[in-house]
């Protein structure tokens, strides 16, 4: 099994999520940060994981494009979708719903709601204001581990070997 993560990540969540799912599995999974750039190809992967976060309601315009860019290889992949955000609930899946076109979705083996954090210190004074507006005083991590682990045994077939 080839495995590639693709993500992008503006204070670090969902490097982190993206770090604790490669070391879920021992074999080869390549971690790609679309900030520097896509793989050349997907084609020595069987399984692609997408990963971003959400700011002001959108998933990065980066992972959008890569995924429309990419859609018709990925269809013929096994895939696995996932967000780092801070709503919760029925706006977490909508927002999810809104990041990833409904052909991937439901193409995907797994899907997930990783939850986030607030890092206050690496947010430059308009984010800062911006979530101090929301009533966030200090940073906070809401990181759903157990949903990354699920996500990672169904996307890697752990429970299976
Ligand atoms: C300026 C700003 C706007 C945000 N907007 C949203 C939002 O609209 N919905 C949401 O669920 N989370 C929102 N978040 C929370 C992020 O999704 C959360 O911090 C996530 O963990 C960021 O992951 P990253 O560090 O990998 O980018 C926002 C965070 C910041 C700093």
């Amino acid at each position: 099994m080839s495995a590639a993560i693709i993500y992008m990540s503006h204070h670090g969540c969902t490097e982190k999520a993206a770090l604790m799912l490669r070391k879920m599995h021992w074999k080869k999974v390549e971690l790609f940060n679309l900030r520097n750039g896509p793989p050349s190809s997907l084609k020595k992967y069987d399984t692609v994981i997408i990963g971003g976060s959400v700011h002001m309601g959108l998933i990065q315009g980066k992972i959008s494009k890569f995924c429309s860019d990419n859609e018709e290889i990925l269809l013929q992949k096994r895939i696995g979708l996932f967000l780092c955000h801070m709503c919760e609930g029925e706006k977490a899946v909508r927002q999810f719903n809104e990041a990833f076109s409904e052909k991937l979705r439901d193409h995907a083996v797994a899907k997930g709601l990783f939850g986030g954090e607030f890092n206050l210190e690496k947010m430059n004074r308009a984010e800062r204001t911006l979530v101090g507006r929301s009533g966030v005083k200090k940073s906070v991590s809401h990181l759903n581990k157990k949903a990354i682990e699920g996500f990672g045994r169904v996307i890697f077939h752990l429970d299976k070997s």
